[in-house]
């Protein structure tokens, strides 16, 4: 059984806008900010595992088990990746097995296991976005970029993402938890190129 076994729905989360030139509040494409969460750091890069500060987040959800998918979405925005440290505490604190928590995490592409880059970059797979060329548009941006994607370096993360509920907007690519709409390989490369100024 996977504890707290809900569908998580991906949320964007991550680091302060820094591209904002290329999709504003008037294009079809934009999806506005001010439903995120709060952000705490400029870009997605991973800062130190903290116990204390994972212990409150546990405690904020009353260590119920079954609220482990909500706990593991604060650790991701707060750690921005989920480490075996955080692994091996949530089941301490939650009195499961290791295989337990591992079993959700990686269950759940939202999950990041290892850090991310500096910046993180999401081309979104699902149905709609495949739809209307996110497929294709995912070898572009491998090519562009030249690293596979779920690859990381020091400066960039790329990775799927599924669903930003922006589908009529598809396909859509989100970066550093902005969100992105009818985005193009012509598009993209405007993007990078934006992007490689924060890099
Ligand atoms: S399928 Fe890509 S945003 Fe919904």
């Amino acid at each position: 059984m996977i504890p707290g076994g809900m569908v998580g729905n991906p949320r964007p989360m991550g680091g302060i806008w820094k591209f904002q030139t290329l999709s504003g509040p008037g294009h079809p494409g934009f999806m506005s900010k001010s439903s995120l969460r709060r952000r705490t750091h400029p870009f997605m890069s991973a800062i130190p595992y903290a116990k204390d500060v994972a212990s409150d987040i546990i405690a904020r959800h009353d260590s119920r088990p079954e609220l482990l998918v909500q706990m593991l979405h604060e650790f991701l925005e707060h750690f921005s990746w989920i480490s075996e440290d955080a692994i091996r505490q949530l089941a301490e604190e939650l009195n499961l097995s290791r295989a337990d928590v591992h079993g959700v995490v990686s269950f759940y592409h939202d999950f990041r296991t290892t850090p991310p880059g500096k910046h993180v970059v999401k081309i979104c797979q699902a149905e709609a976005c495949q739809a209307m060329g996110s497929k294709e548009l995912t070898a572009h941006a491998e090519s562009v970029l030249g690293m596979n994607m779920n690859e990381s370096t020091g400066d960039l993360t790329l990775e799927p993402v599924y669903c930003m509920g922006n589908c009529a907007c598809s396909p859509t690519v989100v970066v550093d938890g902005d969100t992105y709409g009818r985005v193009d390989n012509r598009r993209f490369d405007e993007i990078v190129e934006t992007m490689k100024g924060g890099v």
